[in-house]
């Protein structure tokens, strides 16, 4: 387990939590090494045999450290800005095993990544296809594209991460895609290399993700009647895993073989995005009880993160356990988990039976998908700590902000 209690007190791999919080101080993000190698080996596993290829979503973590051990692993990356890109390559990732998606890439995000030699930009409508064609045409070079298709799947998810629904904004229609892709085929510019779809996040079950990939090889099919051969499909992301233990979650072993199942022995080259189950269960958010405030309708326990450090619960009522680093001689009540920030909108977590007093050490669990990336500096608070644990070793893999570095970037008028 990457983490666990030894001895009494919660570690990560094999470091004490009380000791990296001594070492780095709270609020601090902390990452295990071999829970993010773990995860990246169970699609490894599963796609054994397949022309395959694991590109991992840099918008959940895009810790330079996180993506050069996936670099070092093999990994291709899924990213969305060109400042992704900017990680991706400055962690010594490979372009050319890059996708670019996105509704919205600008002109200089285009250029960046047809300049970086990008393995596929994935393109999300009819406007950008157009854009690509040009900005190819200005630099003398063949844009390696693939459509996005929204195969209007309901994902059966939370709303906010559901992409996959005919009102989403993500993809290009279904009905309109093959008539995209035959206009594409005859603009020199660009070199048709794939398909690809995103459903939707943290998806419980195989049924939505695996219909996705059928459609979409459906289509492949179609085209290739029609033509135009595609080399690559891409199922997308969106793997859930489990943030309370009776969460139901099937295992990514079966997303990756019911997938395999259904596409059959096809020639295309199988990509699958995903970016939360790789790192999602392999981080805690580490924070120390402030203080302990009864109230006259709930509890409080107030810890020095706060939802500018993780917005998943206030913003998808998203649930995180709370785990004690160690076990506590106060005493137990039922308290909401809050931060300082001035908003009721600040919590961690609510109605969580916890021991804890003033100066205990709590950890958030499963907070290394979508923590520390959605992180900002309301209330200037500057941004945690990232630690990544190997071992005995903790490395500091992010210092904590300095208040200095909050305003750097402004200046008053003269
Ligand atoms: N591929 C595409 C095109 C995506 O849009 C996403 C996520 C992924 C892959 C990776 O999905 P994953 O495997 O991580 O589920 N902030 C939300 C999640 C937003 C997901 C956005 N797209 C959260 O905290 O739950």
């Amino acid at each position: 387990m990457s983490f666990s209690d030894r001895n009494g007190a919660l570690c990560a791999e094999e470091v004490p939590l009380e000791e990296i919080a001594r070492r780095f101080g709270t609020p601090c993000y902390v990452y295990s090494r071999a829970a993010i190698e773990s995860a990246y080996r169970e699609f490894v596993a599963a796609l054994d045999g397949r022309d395959a290829l694991v590109c991992y979503s840099v918008k959940a973590n895009s810790n330079l450290a996180v993506l050069a051990l996936l670099a070092r692993l093999g990994a291709g990356f899924d990213i969305v800005s060109g400042g992704e890109l900017a990680r991706v390559m400055a962690a010594g990732g490979e372009a050319s095993k890059t996708l670019f998606s996105g509704v919205g890439k600008t002109a200089a995000e285009i250029e960046l990544a047809l300049k970086s030699g990008i393995g596929c930009l994935n393109v999300e409508s009819p406007a950008e296809l157009e854009r690509i064609a040009g900005i190819a045409a200005r630099l003398g070079r063949r844009a390696p594209i693939a459509l996005r298709v929204n195969p209007e799947i309901d994902a059966r998810t939370h709303p906010y991460i559901s992409t996959g629904l005919r009102e989403s904004k993500f993809g290009v229609p279904h009905a309109a895609a093959k008539g995209l892709y035959l206009a594409a085929a005859r603009m020199p510019e660009l070199e048709l290399v794939g398909i690809g779809c995103h459903i939707g996040s943290l998806l419980v079950e195989p049924g939505p993700f695996v219909a996705a990939a059928t459609r979409m090889a459906e289509l492949v099919d179609n085209l290739a009647a029609a033509g135009v051969r595609l080399r690559h499909i891409d199922v997308g992301g969106g793997i859930g895993i489990r943030y309370k233990a009776d969460d139901p979650a099937a295992p990514i072993g079966a997303f990756v073989r019911d997938t395999l199942a259904a596409l059959g022995n096809r020639p295309e080259r199988l990509i699958v995005d995903p970016g939360r189950s790789i790192v999602g269960n392999a981080g805690v958010l580490l924070t120390r009880v402030e203080y302990v405030k009864p109230g006259a309708a709930r509890n409080f326990l107030v810890v020095d993160a706060a939802m500018n450090d993780l917005i998943r619960p206030p913003l998808y009522g998203a649930w995180h356990e709370v785990r004690p680093v160690r076990q506590s001689d106060a005493p137990s009540a039922v308290y909401d988990v809050v931060g300082p920030v001035c908003e009721s909108a600040d919590f961690l977590a609510k109605d969580r039976a916890l021991a804890a007093k003033a100066g205990d050490l709590l950890a958030i669990l499963s907070a290394g998908a979508y923590g520390m990336v959605m992180s900002s500096n309301y209330n200037s608070r500057p941004r945690a700590a990232e630690v990544l644990v190997h071992g005995r070793h903790a490395d500091l893999v992010r210092r904590r902000e300095s208040l200095a570095e909050l305003f750097a970037g402004e200046q008053i008028p003269g």
